[in-house]
C-alpha cells in the first residue's frame, strides 16, 4: 500500500467553494505544504455558473483560464500556478471513494491514501439522473447533463454534431430555463417538458412564471406542461430520435437535455455525521458534528439565523460566502479567537437571453407583483415582493440596474413593515428605493 500524504488542511472537492476557501486561506496565511485541494475534476476550481451560460454562447464563448474562481465575484482569477505560487497542492483528477473520520483517512479510486488534521467537504451536488428511476431508453446517446466541465463539452460537441436540430429540454427549473434559452440561441428548435403547472415553481409566482414563459413563447421555444418523460427511442447507433410523454405525445429529438434537479454529495460520510434536511449538519462556522470537520456550500445544511431556521442552500454567492466563513473560523479558532456567527441573506439570480433577474430574502407568504410583466415589452422591468407576518421577507427583480439590485437586497434584510398591500403594488420598485 502507498505511502499516506498528510496535509494540515485538506480541502475535499474542486468546485466554487473549494476555490474561495482556498483564497481565503491564503489571506489568513497558510504555509506551503500545508492545504491540499483533492477533486475528481481534471482543472482547477472555476466558477460553475458560466457552464450553462458564457460556455455554451455560439459566438466568443468562454473557456478555461478565463472563468477560474474567484472571477465571479470581481476577484482576482486564481490560475494553476496560483496554487503552486502559494504552495497549495492541487490534486486533481482523483476520485475519493471513502472518508474515514474516525482515523482522518481518505481513500481513492486509485488507493492513493491522504490523511489531515481538518477536513473541508465541498463535494457539491450530482445531478438526479432518469436512469436512476429506470426510465425506458434513459440510457441513449445525446441524453445529456450538465454539472461539469465535461459534462459542458459533450454537450458543445453533441450541439455541433446534431447543427440545428430538435432539442427535448426535461424539466423546467434552473437548468431547464438556461439550457431552452442557450439551444435556442445556437439555432436549435426547442421544446421545453416539465410536470408543474409553471416554470420554476420552487421560486417563481404564477405571474413571474407567465412572464417567462411568454417570453419563451414568442422566442420560438415550444412549452409542454403538466406531464414528464417516460420512454426514449434511439436509432442503430444508440442516438436519441425521440422522447415518450406520459400524456401519450412523442416529440422528435437529436438531443436531450435533463436538469431534474440535484442531490448533496454526502455519501461518503453516512452514519459518520449528523445530517439535516438532505444535507451534512453544521453549526454557523460550518463545523459538523465531528469536531475539526467542515462542510461547506451546497452539501451544508446550517442555521440560517435572519430566519431561525435549518437551511441547504443550492446557490454560488452562499458557496462563495460559507467557504470564507468556515476558513475564517478555522484561523480564529486556532488563535483562541472567534468570528461572529454566518448571517446569511439568500441571493440567487439568473441570466437567459437578454434577461436577468436576482432574488433575496426568502419567497414565503403572500406575494405581491409589481411592474409591468407583459412577455412583449422592449425593456420589461418587474418583480414580485413576499410578505409574511405583515413584513416584506423577499422581493424578485427581472431587470434591475445595480442600484436597484442593492436596493431589494435591503429590503429583504431589513424587512420592512407593510401597512397597504394595494399601495405597495402600486409603488413598485420606488417601495424599495425608499427604504
Ligand atoms: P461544486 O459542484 O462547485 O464542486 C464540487 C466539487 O467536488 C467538484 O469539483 C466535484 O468534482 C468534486 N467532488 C465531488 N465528489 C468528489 C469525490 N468523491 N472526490 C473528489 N472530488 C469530488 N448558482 C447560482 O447562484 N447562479 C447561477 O447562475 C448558477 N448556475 C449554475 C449552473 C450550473 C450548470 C450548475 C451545475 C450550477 C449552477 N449554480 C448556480 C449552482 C452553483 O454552481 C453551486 O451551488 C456551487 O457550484 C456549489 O459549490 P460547491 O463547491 O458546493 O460544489
Ligand atoms: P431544479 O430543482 O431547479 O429544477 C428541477 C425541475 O425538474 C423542477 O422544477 C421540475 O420542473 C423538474 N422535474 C422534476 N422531475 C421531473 C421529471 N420527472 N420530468 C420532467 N421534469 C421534472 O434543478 P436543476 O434545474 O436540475 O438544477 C440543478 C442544480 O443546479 C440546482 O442545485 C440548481 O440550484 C443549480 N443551478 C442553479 C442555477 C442558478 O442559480 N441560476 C443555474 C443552473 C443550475
Amino acid at each position: 500500500m502507498a505511502a499516506a500524504k498528510h496535509f494540515t488542511y485538506v480541502i475535499l472537492g474542486g468546485g466554487v467553494a473549494a476555490g474561495y476557501a482556498a483564497r481565503e486561506f491564503a489571506k489568513q496565511g497558510i504555509k506551503p505544504g500545508e492545504l491540499a485541494i483533492i477533486s475528481k475534476e481534471s482543472v482547477a476550481p472555476y466558477e460553475r455558473p458560466a457552464l450553462s451560460k458564457g460556455y455554451l454562447f455560439p459566438q466568443n464563448a468562454a473557456r478555461l483560464p478565463g472563468f477560474h474562481t474567484c472571477v465571479g465575484s470581481g476577484g482576482e482569477r486564481l490560475l494553476p500556478e496560483w496554487y503552486s505560487e502559494k504552495g497549495i497542492e492541487l490534486i486533481l483528477s482523483t476520485e475519493i471513494v471513502k472518508a474515514d473520520l474516525a482515523s482522518k483517512t481518505l481513500t481513492s479510486s486509485a488507493d492513493a491514501i491522504f490523511t489531515y488534521d481538518t477536513l473541508l467537504i465541498a463535494t457539491g451536488s450530482s445531478v438526479i439522473k432518469l436512469t436512476d428511476f429506470g426510465v425506458q431508453g434513459a440510457e441513449a446517446n445525446n441524453i445529456l447533463y450538465l454539472r461539469d466541465i465535461d459534462d459542458a463539452d459533450k454537450l458543445v460537441a453533441a450541439m455541433q454534431a446534431k447543427k440545428d436540430g430538435k432539442a427535448v429540454v426535461v424539466g423546467g427549473g434552473y437548468i431547464g430555463l438556461e439550457l431552452s434559452a442557450a439551444l435556442k440561441t445556437n439555432n436549435f428548435d426547442v421544446t421545453m417538458v416539465y410536470p408543474e403547472p409553471w416554470c420554476m415553481p420552487r421560486l417563481f409566482t404564477a405571474g413571474l412564471a407567465a412572464f417567462y414563459e411568454g417570453y419563451y413563447a414568442n422566442k420560438g421555444i415550444h412549452i409542454i406542461k403538466g406531464t414528464v418523460a417516460v420512454g426514449f427511442d434511439a436509432d442503430a447507433n444508440g442516438d436519441v430520435t425521440a422522447v415518450k410523454l406520459k400524456n401519450g405525445n412523442v416529440l422528435e429529438a437529436d438531443i436531450v437535455i435533463v436538469g431534474v434537479g440535484g442531490r448533496p454529495l454526502t455519501h461518503l460520510f453516512k452514519g459518520q455525521v449528523a445530517e439535516e434536511k438532505g444535507g451534512i449538519k453544521t453549526d454557523a462556522f460550518f463545523e459538523t458534528s465531528v469536531p475539526g470537520v467542515y462542510a461547506i456550500a451546497d452539501v451544508a445544511a446550517f442555521p440560517m439565523k435572519l430566519y431561525n431556521e435549518m437551511r441547504r442552500v443550492e446557490h454560488v454567492d452562499h458557496a462563495r460566502k460559507s467557504a470564507e466563513q468556515a476558513v475564517k473560523a478555522i484561523k480564529a479558532k486556532e488563535a483562541g479567537e472567534s468570528v461572529p456567527e454566518y448571517d446569511y441573506l439568500p441571493y440567487f439570480y439568473s441570466r437567459s437571453f437578454d434577461l436577468s433577474w436576482q432574488f433575496y430574502g426568502d419567497n414565503v407568504g403572500e406575494d405581491v407583483l409589481f411592474g409591468d410583466n407583459d412577455p412583449t415589452a422592449a425593456k420589461p422591468k418587474f418583480g414580485s415582493y413576499w410578505i409574511k407576518d405583515g413584513k416584506v421577507v423577499g422581493v424578485f427583480l427581472e431587470g434591475g440596474s445595480a442600484e436597484e439590485n442593492q436596493a431589494i437586497a435591503k429590503v429583504a434584510r431589513a424587512q420592512p413593515p407593510v401597512a397597504d398591500v394595494e399601495a405597495l403594488k402600486k409603488e413598485g420598485l420606488d417601495f424599495a428605493a425608499k427604504v
